[in-house]
């Protein structure tokens, strides 16, 4: 097979706001697309950058005193947290406000213009007097002309859904000034799109099997003529008039390029910037950019979401192919992300922060995991529910692919020496049975068919435990006549799972690489499918390789900060993430036992039925003040039956509210008088019952059904309240 080339990007988003979680599920999708291809071997150039231009930004930047310039260059050094947050390889991040971008626009319009395909003309447009500038649509205001609701935007009513021209609202204002715009005209450039050899390309390359057929379908409608018999295709208005951030139009003093002409440029102003920076000539090899684009075994790709399919299926393969320059392969276009069904928005909460989703200590992988095993080829939106995300990575992600780890190599380091055994013929034809299904795995990658990829290999985790369960190594290592079997299970074991984590690499690079040093194998690629480790190889020690999702977290995740009803919007946001009828997720103990852990995942061979968690270094854990805390007052939560309220006195010279999930295990008599430990510098929160200012800590196992009891913690005596502990 000969190494494809692979030209690939995400959409450009604007430079206006940092990244939401929209955003996260394009890169996630994209990244675990192009992980893949060079799992295969095959070269991939991986870029991506701000869209800086346009009217909405340089009137942000107004508003915050700063310029333009300024202002994007701020919101691009916020990227990187995100996208080395969430494990997004690209390999360029650039601007399309770079010198590369002005060029290379300028260039294609001039090429377009020799075309005969660019016209002027001139139109009447709304002004604003006291601005002295030319209005964008969405910066006009008014009635509906049809229903005659107040304050519509100046394209379309919010109320009734009609679609109109700003001419047609009625009481028209500046949303900049409040001044009432007046008409004016200015001359326009405009891609004559409706042009024969236009509209006849574009009908070619929109139909000839390439994009997704809803795509397709959607871009038909656009062909078809009106009612009012007009080709479907309209001229592409380009221009806009100063003052406007964005980049010259050339021989046209005052004019600059409309910021949907010069954005997807971008994608080639990245790449070429790449290729300076860091990319092939910073590497020494000769081919430039030039070349590289002019090659015709490269293959260019973009990952978009549907909102932006018009620019991307029509403007931008034509402004490609009549300025003489490849166009794409194709464009993979994705649906909308939701969050418990409903749209995002921050001001009501339902959105997910990523950042804060990383800084509550969750795990970027849960989340390329679950986009994964909801993302398919189709342009369908994508729900995030907190239940199913939740049971996804812990019943699926960890109790079913992490625990083959958890259950075999324990065995394999204590009693052979960290080698691999001789595998038996059951053994052997389990291995087979999951090499056989590495072809349709990287077929489904390749066709973006993530989710029936993640459904594939939790089938052959399930074929795996149920081996595991058969042959039970926790039993056989009781028996000294059965250490064969149970070094042969167990070895089979640590095959299967090299299969599995090969099979899950491109979704989760950081857990498969710690795998990859554990089992002491280079980096996996797909052709290793069928090369087993083999008897006698010796592994690692087995570290425990990924926690389980805390409902507390998901709990903070979507907890609004600063708001006086915290508590009615966390469970308004997180409803369906807080488990069956009867039980409050919201107690602060430190008692493990998770609600949505089903228990059959508990792992029966870890102290306490639980893998001792990742190593974490001192500074780690002087974070965590613990200190010692006496139970003033103690009473049974109405309305709940595993709360107590805990007034407790750590010294402060004043005492703490902690709700504590106990009530099944101690009458508040038992508590009073009683000293204990507390996490004293926990964020306060704010639950259906009050604030929680702390957390008593307390033992349990990680099968509660099996092993009953929590056991809280109480210091020798001599101990006082508000002592820390070491
Ligand atoms: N700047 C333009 C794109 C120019 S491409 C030459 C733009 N930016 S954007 O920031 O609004 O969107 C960037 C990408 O995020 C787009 O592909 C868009 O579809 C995607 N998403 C925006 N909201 C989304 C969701 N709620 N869910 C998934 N993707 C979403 O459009
Ligand atoms: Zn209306």
């Amino acid at each position: 097979m000969t190494a494809r080339q692979l030209f690939v990007t995400t959409a450009l988003p604007y430079a206006n706001g940092n990244f939401h979680i929209g955003h996260i599920m394009e890169y996630i999708q994209a990244d675990i697309w192009v992980r893949f291809q060079r799992m295969q071997g095959h070269q991939v150039y991986f870029v991506c950058a701000d869209d800086a231009h346009g009217a909405p930004i340089m009137i942000a930047a107004q508003k915050a005193g700063i310029t333009p310039q300024e202002f994007v260059a701020n919101i691009a050094k916020g990227r990187k947290p995100y996208l080395d947050g969430f494990h997004i390889a690209f390999d360029n991040w650039h601007s399309t406000d770079g010198p590369e971008n002005h060029e290379l626009a300028q260039q294609i319009y001039l090429d377009l213009e020799a075309e005969g395909l660019i016209e002027r003309r001139t139109i009447e447009q709304y002004f604003d007097p006291e601005k002295s500038m030319f209005l964008p649509d969405r910066f006009i205001q008014g009635e509906c002309p049809k229903c005659g609701a107040a304050d519509q935007y100046g394209d379309s009513c919010e109320n009734c859904g009609a679609v109109y021209s700003p001419t047609d609202l009625k009481q028209p204002r500046s949303t900049l000034s409040g001044a009432t715009p007046v008409l004016k005209s200015s001359e326009h450039f405009f891609f004559k799109l409706s042009h024969p050899k236009c509209v006849d390309y574009l009908k070619e390359w929109t139909q000839d099997g390439k994009l997704q057929s809803e795509v397709a379908n959607k871009v038909k409608e656009w062909f078809t003529p009106n009612e009012q018999g007009l080709s479907g295709l309209s001229d592409w208005d380009i221009s806009r008039d100063a003052p406007y951030f964005g980049i010259e139009i050339p021989n046209a003093p005052g004019k600059y390029f409309y910021v949907w002409l010069d954005a997807p440029v971008g994608y080639l102003a990245a790449l070429k910037n790449y290729f300076v920076n860091g990319g092939p000539l910073a590497r020494g090899e000769p081919r430039s950019f030039e070349d590289f684009m002019a090659s015709p075994d490269v293959e260019q790709y973009h990952f978009i979401g549907k909102d932006i399919t018009y620019f991307h299926t029509l403007f931008w393969p034509a402004m490609l192919h009549f300025s003489h320059r490849k166009t794409p392969n194709n464009i993979f276009v994705h649906g909308f992300i939701t969050v418990s069904g409903e749209k995002m928005s921050k001001s009501r909460g339902t959105g997910i922060d990523p950042l804060k989703y990383l800084s509550i200590g969750m795990n970027p992988e849960w989340l390329r995991y679950y986009m994964a095993a909801k993302l398919n080829a189709r342009v369908e939106d994508v729900d995030f529910n907190p239940d199913d995300f939740v049971a996804r990575v812990n019943a699926d992600l960890v109790g079913k692919y992490i625990n083959i780890a958890s259950r075999s190599a324990g065995f394999i380091g204590k009693l052979f020496e960290h080698r691999l055994g001789p595998i038996s013929a059951e053994g052997q034809a389990l291995i087979e049975q999951l090499q056989a299904k590495a072809a349709s795995v990287s077929q489904g990658y390749e066709d973006r068919e993530y989710a029936r990829v993640m459904r594939e290999v939790m089938l052959l985790a399930d074929l795996v435990n149920g081996f595991v369960d058969q042959y039970k190594p926790w039993e056989a290592a009781k028996k000294p006549e059965l250490r064969d079997q149970l070094w042969s299970t167990c070895s089979t074991c640590i095959e299967c799972f090299r299969l599995l984590s090969l099979y899950l690499k491109p979704v989760l690079p950081q857990l498969v690489s710690a795998v990859e040093a554990f089992l002491g194998v280079a980096p996996l690629r797909f052709t290793d499918a069928s090369a087993p480790l083999g008897a006698g190889r010796e592994i690692g020690n087995y570290k425990h390789l990924m926690q389980r999702v805390d409902t507390a977290m998901m709990d903070q995740l979507f907890e609004l900060e600063g708001s006086p009803s915290a508590a009615q919007a966390t469970k308004a946001a997180s409803n369906s993430s807080k488990p069956k009828a009867g039980k409050d997720t919201a107690e602060q103990t430190a008692t493990t036992p998770n609600p949505s852990n089903p228990s059959n995942t508990s792992n029966p061979l870890a102290p306490g039925g639980e893998d001792i968690a990742h190593e974490i270094s001192i500074d780690d854990f002087a974070k965590v003040d613990l200190r010692i805390a006496l139970i003033t007052a103690c009473e049974a939560v109405e309305g709940s039956n595993k709360l107590l309220r805990l007034t407790l006195d750590v010294g402060e010279g004043n005492t703490r509210q902690v709700f504590s999930g106990i009530a099944k295990h101690y009458t508040p008599q038992e508590l009073v008088g009683q000293l204990t430990v507390v996490v004293a510098n926990l964020a306060p929160r704010t639950m259906k019952f009050g604030v929680s200012e702390g957390m008593v800590l307390a033992a349990s196992h990680a099968n509660e059904k099996e092993h009953p009891g929590v056991f809280v913690l109480k210091p020798w005596p001599g101990a006082k309240p508000g002592m820390r502990i070491h």
